[in-house]
């Protein structure tokens, strides 16, 4: 069997799950803490760690065959990678929230503000469905602090359990689209990864419909 090259998540929230899944699976990956990149001792899979936001153009560019990542992800930096299983860890939904005691009515509410995200694509994509014309500041973390320090009249980010709104003083108003893990495939895969990639997914189907 050919050895196919897996991107996972380097740290945050897909990676212990994503490790979690390949074990899963029967799949024992040496894991030195601090390597970039490991080989599974039983399966002719090769691990590398990367960057969330980087992950796409890897796929894209056929530098890995595979990857698990956010759905989110592919949507805003990777709409032309196809999506082989969805994982059903790391829910998530990518939302719209403003100020806590700011009165909502709809999402005309956003004509003409500012708001700061991680997701410029994602947003943009909405507003124009809604024609609404809006700033957008794009930051890559720390975005709910945003409308505190007077930076944006409202934010677009990832709520999961919320907590992260409610430090804040901010409320959700408008769900953008609900993510969770996935397995993504390369547009460059070969035929032999391919192969591969069938007996690993045959492994993860099992694991998942062991949890149903
Ligand atoms: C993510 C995301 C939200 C938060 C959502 O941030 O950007 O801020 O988690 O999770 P919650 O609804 O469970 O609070 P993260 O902590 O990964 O840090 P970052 O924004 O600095 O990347
Ligand atoms: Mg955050």
């Amino acid at each position: 069997m050919s050895t196919i090259k897996i991107a996972i998540q380097k740290s945050g929230r897909l990676n212990e799950d994503s490790l979690q899944i390949l074990k899963d699976c029967g799949i024992s990956i040496d894991n030195g803490k601090d390597q970039l990149k490991a080989s599974a001792r039983n399966f002719p899979l090769e691990v590398f760690y990367l960057r969330n936001g980087d992950i796409p153009q890897y796929l894209r560019d056929g530098v890995v065959d595979i990857a698990i990542i956010g759905e989110n992800v592919l949507i805003e930096k990777g709409e032309d990678i196809a999506i082989a299983e969805k994982l059903g860890f790391s829910k998530c939904k990518v939302s719209l929230a403003i100020p806590k005691e700011k009165d909502y009515n709809g999402i005309s509410d956003f004509q003409g503000k500012r708001i700061a995200t991680s997701y410029p694509n994602t947003v943009q994509q909405y507003l124009n469905k809604h024609n609404i014309e809006a700033d957008l500041h794009i930051i890559n973390g720390s975005v709910e602090i945003a409308p505190n320090i007077g930076l944006a009249d409202a934010i677009c980010d990832i709520v999961s359990s919320g907590s992260t709104l409610f430090k804040n003083n901010l409320k959700e108003v408008e769900v953008m689209l609900k993510s969770e893990a996935v397995l993504a495939v390369s547009p460059k895969i070969t035929n032999e990864a391919k192969e591969t990639l069938e007996k690993l997914q045959f492994r993860m189907r099992a694991v998942l419909n062991g949890k149903n």
